[in-house]
């Protein structure tokens, strides 16, 4: 299996692509039951999902209870969330039904077509990822930033750069979740299996800076990481958490 992976590494970029995307289709009825059945996920988000909106919204079924378990806690307050990437608006649909009515919602799209969903179930901003003149200004229509999902080109250099503009500006206590994570394997999206470039590379020198206190290697990425309690990796999901490291204690108790 490794070795057909390897190679398909180096197979033209959108056959990698089409071949891993195809396979894992899911081809059943009930979407509903595959979720629930599978990771054991249920509740108001899997509902909004199934129930579908006006506008096309396409997830992998395991990022359902991932979303769940790292927003639930903003749902229902006066949030500030941004998504990159903003296609037919149907994720932005679904977040409005998700955070409710005090949510302030803002999706950002290179499409100009996306302009046709602004105001709808949030604000819409055209513009790239990795401009960060542009990023900086759109935090600062929103008065801030809580949460930040990076759903846009998925590119690795686009990913590095929205991150080291837009995390520091990310809330203490806040969140930053970058999707579809398996482009870092992919050699069109600018990753590729143990490339340098593969977004996880970074992933592991915030991991390195997170664990300082163990090693005398320094910090690698000080600006970032200073401001990093956590870092959660799962299938093409990465998150990090937002907030104030504290240098670690221990002590021993009893006995
Ligand atoms: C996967 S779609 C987003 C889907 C949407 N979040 C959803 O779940 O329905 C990716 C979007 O990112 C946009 N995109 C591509 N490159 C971008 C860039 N450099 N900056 C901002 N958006 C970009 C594309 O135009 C496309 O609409």
């Amino acid at each position: 299996m490794r070795r057909e992976r390897d190679q398909n590494d180096d197979f033209p970029p959108a056959m990698q692509q089409r071949q891993s995307l195809n396979d894992r289709a899911f081809t059943g009825s009930d979407i509903r039951a595959d979720i629930l059945g599978k990771y054991g996920f249920e509740g108001d988000l899997l509902d909004i999902y199934v129930t579908g909106s006006d506008q096309l919204v396409h997830k992998w079924h395991h990022y359902l209870p991932l979303y769940d378990r790292y927003f639930a806690a903003w749902r229902n307050r006066p949030l500030r969330f941004l998504e990159i990437g903003v296609f037919k608006g149907g994720s932005l649909s679904m977040w409005r039904k998700y955070f409710g009515p005090d949510a302030v919602l803002f999706g950002i799209d290179i499409d100009p077509a996306c302009a046709a969903y602004d105001g709808i179930a949030g604000q819409v901003r055209i513009g790239s990822q990795d401009d960060p003149d542009f990023l900086r200004a759109v935090v600062g229509e929103m008065g801030g930033v809580d949460v930040v999902l990076d759903d846009g080109s998925h590119v690795m250099e686009h990913i590095r750069k929205s991150f080291e503009v837009l995390f520091p500006l990310v809330t203490s206590g806040g969140t930053y979740m970058v999707e579809d994570l398996h482009s870092a394997y992919w050699r069109r999206y600018g990753g590729g299996y143990r490339r340098a470039e593969n977004f996880f590379n970074f992933v592991r020198e915030m991991t390195d800076d997170l664990h300082e206190w163990y090693h005398d290697h320094g910090l690698r990425h000080e600006a970032l990481s200073k401001h990093c309690t956590g870092i959660h990796v799962h299938d093409s999901i990465c998150v990090f958490d937002r907030g104030e490291r504290i240098a670690p204690t221990h002590s021993r108790v009893g006995g």
